[in-house]
This record gives C-alpha cells, sequence and structure tokens, in this order.
C-alpha cells in the first residue's frame, strides 16, 4: 500500500510588496535583490494574520480539491518557524478552524525542510495503516520579523515617505536576510492508495546540526532566564541570523546530492525525472541545483519572483501551482527536495498515480 496526492491548495495574503517598496524604506534596490535572488516581490500579511488562519485557508482549499470532508481526515500535520504564538503550536488552531475533528495533530520545526519531512511522515503513517487521510500544511508570516517599524505605514500605503532615518537604519541592517522571504501557506491531502508502484517511492532525510548556526534566531527561548529580555532584544537576538554564503554552498550541495541518492534507492536515474519540486530560497541556488544535475530550468521551475523565500511553504506553493498549469501527469516522476534551517534537508520521490 501506497500513499498519493489528492488534493492541492494555497493560500496568501492579498498584499503586495514589492523590490521597489522595499527600496523606499532601507538601502535596497530591485535590481539587487532581483539579480542576487530572483525575488521581484512578496506577499506579506497584515497584523492579526497568523501562520493558522493562512494554513487553515490552504487546508480549507486542499479538502475542497480532492472532495474530502473535514471529518474524514486523520491526522493533521503543520510545518512553520513563524507560529501564531510561542506556545502552542498552530495546529490545534488549525484543526479546529478547519472542523476537522479530535484527531491528532502536531507541528514540525524543520524550517524549509519542513514540508518535505512533513511529506514523509504522512507517507509513514498512511502506509503503515495508522491513517487513511493524512493533510499536510506549510504556513508562514515571516513578516513579523521584519524591524520596520513605522515604516510599515509607507509599506501598507497608509502615509508616504520618506522613512524615519531610525526605521530606515534597523530595516538597512536586516537588509540581507529580510528582502528574501514572504508570507504564504500550501496544503496537500494524502490518501492510501492500492496502485503498485505509486505515490512515495522512496526518501532520503538528512540532518547536521553542527551547522545549526548558518541560520538561526539565536533568542527568545529557554537558555535565557527570562527567556525574553531587554537585554536580547537590544541585542537583536529575535532578529534572524544568517550566513547567506555559506548557506548557499550548502544548498547547492546538499539538494542535488540528496536527489542523486533517493534516486540511486530507487533504481532510478536523472533522466527518468519528470519533475524537480524544489525549495525557493534563491533563483541562483535553483541554477546551482540545475548545474549539478544537468538539466534544465523546465525540469526545476521556479516561482520565487511572486513570493520569495516561503520556508515551510515553498514546496506546496509551487506542487499546487504545476498541477494547475498541467505539469504533473499521471505517470510522471517527480522528486520534492529542500535545504533549511537546523540544517535539515532531504528528497523523496513520488510516482503519480495512472500509467503514462
Ligand atoms: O532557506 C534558507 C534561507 N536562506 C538562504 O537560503 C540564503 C542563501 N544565500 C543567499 O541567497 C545569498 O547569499 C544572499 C542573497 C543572502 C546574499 O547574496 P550574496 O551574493 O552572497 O551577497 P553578500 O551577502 O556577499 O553581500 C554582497 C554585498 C554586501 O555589501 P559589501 O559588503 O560588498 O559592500 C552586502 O552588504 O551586498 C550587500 N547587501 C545588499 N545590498 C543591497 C546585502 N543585502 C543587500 C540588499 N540590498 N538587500
Amino acid at each position: 500500500m501506497g500513499s498519493v496526492i489528492i488534493g492541492t491548495g494555497v493560500a496568501v495574503p492579498p498584499r503586495i510588496v514589492t523590490n521597489d517598496d522595499l527600496a523606499a524604506i532601507m538601502d535596497t534596490s530591485d535590481e539587487w535583490i532581483r539579480s542576487r535572488t530572483g525575488v521581484r516581490q512578496r506577499h506579506i500579511a497584515d497584523p492579526g494574520v497568523g501562520a493558522s488562519d493562512l494554513a487553515a485557508d490552504a487546508v480549507v482549499e486542499a479538502l475542497r480539491d480532492a472532495a474530502v470532508a473535514p471529518e474524514d481526515v486523520d491526522v493533521l500535520i503543520t510545518a512553520t518557524m513563524t507560529p501564531d504564538q510561542f506556545a502552542p503550536g498552530i495546529s490545534g488552531m488549525v484543526q479546529d478552524r478547519c472542523g476537522l475533528g479530535h484527531i491528532a495533530s502536531f507541528d514540525l520545526r524543520q524550517q524549509c525542510g519542513g514540508y518535505l519531512y512533513g511529506l514523509d511522515l504522512a507517507d509513514a503513517l498512511l502506509r503503515s495503516g495508522k491513517a487513511r487521510c493524512v493533510v499536510v500544511v506549510g504556513a508562514e508570516v515571516h513578516s513579523g520579523y521584519m524591524p520596520y517599524g513605522a515604516s510599515w505605514e509607507i509599506l501598507r500605503g497608509q502615509r508616504s515617505g520618506p522613512a524615519d532615518p531610525v526605521d530606515h537604519a534597523a530595516a538597512t541592517e536586516a537588509r540581507g536576510w529580510a528582502v528574501l522571504f514572504g508570507d504564504g501557506a500550501g496544503a496537500a491531502v494524502l490518501a492510501t492508495d492500492d496502485g503498485p508502484g505509486t505515490g512515495f517511492v522512496g526518501s532520503v532525510l538528512r540532518t547536521d546540526g553542527s551547522h545549526a548556526d548558518l541560520i538561526e534566531v539565536p533568542g527568545v527561548g529557554f537558555r535565557h532566564q527570562p527567556y525574553v529580555d531587554a537585554a536580547q532584544l537590544e541585542a537583536r537576538a529575535h532578529w534572524p541570523s544568517m550566513n547567506g554564503m555559506e548557506l548557499f554552498r550548502q544548498a547547492v550541495t546538499c539538494m542535488p546530492a540528496a536527489v542523486r541518492e533517493v534516486l540511486a534507492g530507487a533504481d532510478l536515474t536523472v533522466d527518468d525525472l519528470s519533475l524537480v519540486i524544489a525549495h525557493q530560497a534563491n533563483d541562483r541556488i535553483l541554477d546551482g541545483v540545475r548545474k549539478q544535475l544537468g538539466v534544465d530550468a523546465d525540469l526545476v521551475p521556479s516561482n520565487i519572483a511572486r513570493y520569495g523565500n516561503t520556508t515551510a511553504a515553498t514546496l506546496p506553493i509551487l506542487l499546487h501551482e504545476q498541477r494547475a498549469a498541467g505539469r504533473i501527469e499521471p505517470g510522471d516522476l517527480v522528486c520534492f527536495t529542500a535545504f533549511g534551517a537546523g540544517a535539515h534537508w532531504g528528497a523523496s520521490l513520488y510516482r503519480v498515480p495512472g500509467a503514462r
């Protein structure tokens, strides 16, 4: 018995912030952001909208797409690094908002690798017979990290510039990571399937905790007593801290290696692949992955220009778009791959049910 994807859904906040909008509140430019990352715009949530809200909307759409009633879901897996509040996680909020039963639900904290881990866990639950229908949703509201102060009013069109010099300086200090990220959610419904050799046919999940400091939020944690205080905020310990260049190097090495490893384990090669749904962190990382695998842009598509990096939501948003565009056909071999904070990375192989 295997597990197959029977529905997908996406939810992004309607407000869009372009690179030019960011250039009005910090020292950056559309040219820099586009040429170094491929990002042209990102969606941003309004205050009061949490990852659980976007996740719930994506789950509702995915259930509708799959024609599955909320009461028929057995397990809900939510992946996020930007939960609505410190505790509890968002899975219970999503379960409640979507009208799911009193089912098992849990959060994953594998950042950009979260959705890949979620798919693998869902497959294991379905394959073992512990569940017959599992929903996996990745959702992020990164906007809460952004130290834009009163400049948010400019981004939200509530007033025109110029930005206050103190806000401008803080935003510029954060520009190395702040311009990369966007908000959004994507979900998939998975169910058991009896088809021979279809569904998830292999996976490789990896962790190297010695690289946890490549991208981390070092403060607001229980090694500190109290866990949050003015000193940490003063030291910007609640901001992401990122070694972009080394992350870049790791991502272009680890993702192709995981893809090759999972293919080899299934006695398949790169030539057998119909599509690679790869984590969207930077267009130049995607170029590196294509080069390492010896494939073209059509096989490893990108949508980062429109969303930025939505961390746990990049895989399901791209999956949903590729399904909608008719790029996923019966018999196709799809590879999912991601690399992210932790460091957690890997790849999984999915054979679309039905004959070619
Ligand atoms: O999923 C995990 C999330 N993160 C990633 O995957 C990130 C992976 N890494 C990357 O995508 C790239 O390393 C970045 C896009 C973050 C940076 O690109 P880069 O080509 O490695 O640039 P850099 O960090 O070496 O910075 C080059 C220059 C620096 O100025 P100086 O020191 O040369 O004068 C930066 O201060 O660009 C400057 N810079 C910016 N300039 C304008 C950094 N951010 C910006 C910005 N606008 N937003």
